[in-house]
């Protein structure tokens, strides 16, 4: 990836680096060793750790709840650090979105992620449905035995949504601005609100904090897609739609929502997602003026 793009989310990497590190041992725990032994499983389950992401999703968990921490230290009691549970959770929503991509890439029949083979490529779509399966009871498993019920529901509504909305994109594709942005809140923008709520709850927040964190998370997850697209040349053709703009005025939005938030790290490091979402996509804008000049 581009080094200009990078910086805004290496910071972010470095800020957390004990807490995706604490992430990473907790995922490689749970899901090579209930493969242990079995070799086909482990097989499988390793080449997930091969094709890894960005853990955009756990990030967000991780920083909505130490941005509540902040929020309510107090002198006489200064901000902890990320609890375990924050950390199971974060392990929740990575499983959930990885076996929310592994489906996707079944559906739209893609041979290659992140530069590598999809699990249906690799393996076959019988294989590669059952592992997303796999996958995603196993982060509903960690779930209940967090024992937030409130959690559970937001999660449980967020992937209901998502499965729908995917299966409306199959039978009745979108035809106007309206619906194309209710369509990239459904499948990409629910998850990540999903994240900042649910580790802003997780952190103690009171109902106004979880609410602004989620609409953080619904704007720059309508963001993020918007630049997804923008990138793959995916942009809706049926109807008028300036991406790169829209994608800025989303990114504008999620800055909005974090301004009544004490100034801290947290906050830095969400606004650093935010920046990169924009600078991403003005890259590719420079990079086609320069073709074109
Ligand atoms: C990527 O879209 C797809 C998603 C963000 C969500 C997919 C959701 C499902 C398949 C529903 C099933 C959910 C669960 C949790 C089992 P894209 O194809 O536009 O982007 P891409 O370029 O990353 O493939
Ligand atoms: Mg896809």
């Amino acid at each position: 990836m581009n080094d200009e793009v990078n910086v805004w989310l290496e910071q972010v990497f470095v800020f957390l680096s004990k807490e995706l590190s604490l992430l990473e041992n907790e995922l490689k725990k749970r899901l090579l060793s209930f493969t242990e032994n079995r070799i086909d499983l482990h097989n499988i389950f390793t080449y997930f750790f091969e094709i890894r992401g960005k853990r955009l999703r756990p990030i967000l968990v991780l920083l909505s709840a130490g941005l509540v921490r902040e929020m309510t230290a107090t002198s006489d009691r200064t901000a902890t650090e990320a609890s375990d549970t924050e950390i199971q959770l974060a392990a929740v929503v990575e499983l959930i979105h990885n076996s929310s991509l592994i489906h996707d890439d079944i559906v739209d029949e893609s041979s290659h992620r992140r530069g590598q083979k999809t699990m249906n490529h690799k393996f076959n779509n019988r294989i590669a449905v059952l592992a997303g399966d796999l996958l995603f009871s196993h982060g509903f498993l960690i779930m209940n035995k967090l024992e937030q019920p409130k959690i559970s529901a937001i999660f449980t509504k967020t992937v209901e949504t998502m499965c729908q909305s995917e299966i409306n994109e199959i039978i009745s594709p979108f035809t106007n601005f309206e619906q194309y942005i209710a369509h990239l809140n459904a499948k990409t923008a629910s998850l990540m609100s999903a994240c900042c709520k649910s580790g802003a709850i997780l952190a103690g927040a009171d109902e106004k904090s979880i609410s602004l964190l989620g609409e953080f998370g619904t704007n720059i997850g309508i963001a993020y897609q918007l630049m997804d697209d923008y990138l793959d040349d995916e942009q809706p053709k049926n109807f008028d739609i300036n991406i790169l703009l829209q994608t800025k005025i989303y990114c504008e939005k999620a800055k909005k929502n974090l301004e009544n938030f004490k100034d801290c790290e947290y906050k830095k490091h969400l606004l650093n997602l935010v920046r990169y979402v924009i600078i991403k996509s003005e890259l590719k804008q420079e990079k086609t003026q320069d073709q074109i000049v």
